[in-house]
């Protein structure tokens, strides 16, 4: 199929949806259902009724805009991302698979294509984790792999409850109802930057995952004892900053001494509690997040991790507290989906190759509901979740013919 694709019209879109920030640019701060990200929702919502999509916002602010097929009767083919994005990050995180969608669905339009089946755009809400520390959201509640009774009771850092926050978003309908029956689409297929190096480094356009590796996180709080830096005398300290330390040193040893190149583990939150140069820090708070393509191992790693922080904890004469988050299982992009992308590919007359995803995706609980497919381009350097992240259009571009040409051939099934 010849390319349509306007790259001019869709790269203006994600620098004007960069500027929804609240980190100095090129930062991008983007949390979920911020005043920052609802201006954001409003400029999407405006974007996909000029190209003649009907809008639905479910209970959990998922955004689905949809353009009817001829068979009222089948279900829809569905593509999307997410357009939060984590503090101080980039552009293309998301953004591309929910802007390249929308401009791949335009793309049909204006080639004449008349879809069977519906096509529709979803945007989800929350796959960052930032607000309430569990990832995907949107897609985990439509999955069911989260209740809409347990989403309620999860609380961010300001003490704000999810079953109050997600009326922000203007939904229809409670956070129970945005589960999705099984095939309630025919098939979602993701567009996404690689986030990692081997696109770029093998000079190949376009990936083609076949399976998103196993996510997991935890949460752990030391209360010590705190007071007075010069008072306290080194024997009669119970500093929480310690043990800390030493289970941020101790995750990274664990996941680097198993000798697996697909084995993670990172402590990416530590807070310090009161925060003061002449304090002792009397409590701390980490969140650690542990992957792996292997489930078991990765459930393994978690098991020693867990024995870990309380072994250090009790060392320092700690309260200690350890918390699973979410402990997710892997997905397997459908074979058949796979094939279509890559006959998609093909005809592009684009190199393709099939990978794994080590980043997590919506897909990863889309998968769940429906035959899922996840399409990657190059980023520069691999680089993503900070400001450096970068697309080119070239890429996009073809990341978008792709995928035009995958719900081309979907919808008319
Ligand atoms: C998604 O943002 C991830 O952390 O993999
Ligand atoms: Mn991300
Ligand atoms: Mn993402």
């Amino acid at each position: 199929m010849e390319s349509t694709v306007d790259i001019a019209k869709l790269s203006a879109e994600l620098e004007h949806l960069a500027t929804f920030t609240d980190a100095p640019p090129p930062a991008v701060t983007r949390v979920m259902l911020s005043d920052t990200d609802l201006a954001a929702r409003e400029y999407l919502m405006r974007l996909m009724e000029e190209a003649g999509l009907t809008v639905r916002i479910d209970a959990a602010g998922n955004l689905f805009a949809r353009w009817s097929g001829t068979d009222p009767h089948l279900p829809a083919v569905a593509t999307g991302s997410h357009t939060d994005a984590i503090p101080h990050s980039g552009r293309y995180d998301g953004t591309v698979g929910v802007l390249g969608g929308l401009e791949a669905i335009r793309s049909l339009k204006r080639s004449g294509h008349l879809p069977r089946r519906a096509i529709e755009l979803v945007m989800f809400t929350a796959e960052e984790p930032t607000r309430y520390g569990v990832g995907c959201l949107g897609s985990r509640l439509m999955s069911g792999a989260i209740t809409g009774r347990k989403a309620e009771k999860l609380v961010d850092g300001d003490g704000v409850s999810f079953g109050d926050f997600h009326k922000r978003a203007g939904g229809a309908g409670t956070l129970e109802e945005v589960r999705l029956p099984r095939k309630h689409f025919r098939a979602f297929v993701e567009l996404h930057i690689e986030q990692g190096p081997r696109l770029e480094a093998s000079e190949t356009p376009i990936g083609i995952v076949t399976a998103i590796a196993a996510p997991a996180s935890l949460r752990v709080t030391y209360v010590g004892a705190g007071g007075h830096a010069g008072a306290v005398l080194m024997a009669d300290r119970r500093d929480a900053l310690l043990p800390a330390a030493e289970l941020a040193v101790a995750v990274d040893s664990t996941a680097r001494n198993l000798g697996t190149t697909d084995t993670v583990a990172t402590t990416g939150v530590l807070d310090v509690h009161p925060r003061a140069v002449n304090s002792i820090p009397s409590r701390t708070y980490l969140e650690i997040d542990v992957r792996d393509v292997n489930e078991s191992r990765r459930n393994n790693v978690l098991d020693v991790i867990r024995h870990q922080a309380q072994a250090i904890g009790d060392r320092h004469r700690q309260e200690t507290t350890v918390e699973t988050i979410n402990a997710d299982a892997p997905a397997t992009c459908d074979p058949q989906i796979v094939k279509v992308i890559e006959a998609a590919a093909d005809e592009a007359q684009l190199t393709s190759s099939r990978m794994i995803s080590r980043a997590y995706h919506d897909s990863l609980f889309m998968a769940q509901v429906c035959p899922t497919g996840m399409i990657f381009i190059p980023c520069r350097e691999g680089l993503s979740h900070c400001p450096e992240e970068y697309a080119s259009p070239l890429d996009i571009a073809r990341g978008v013919q792709v995928l035009a040409a995958t719900l081309a051939r979907l919808s008319s099934e």
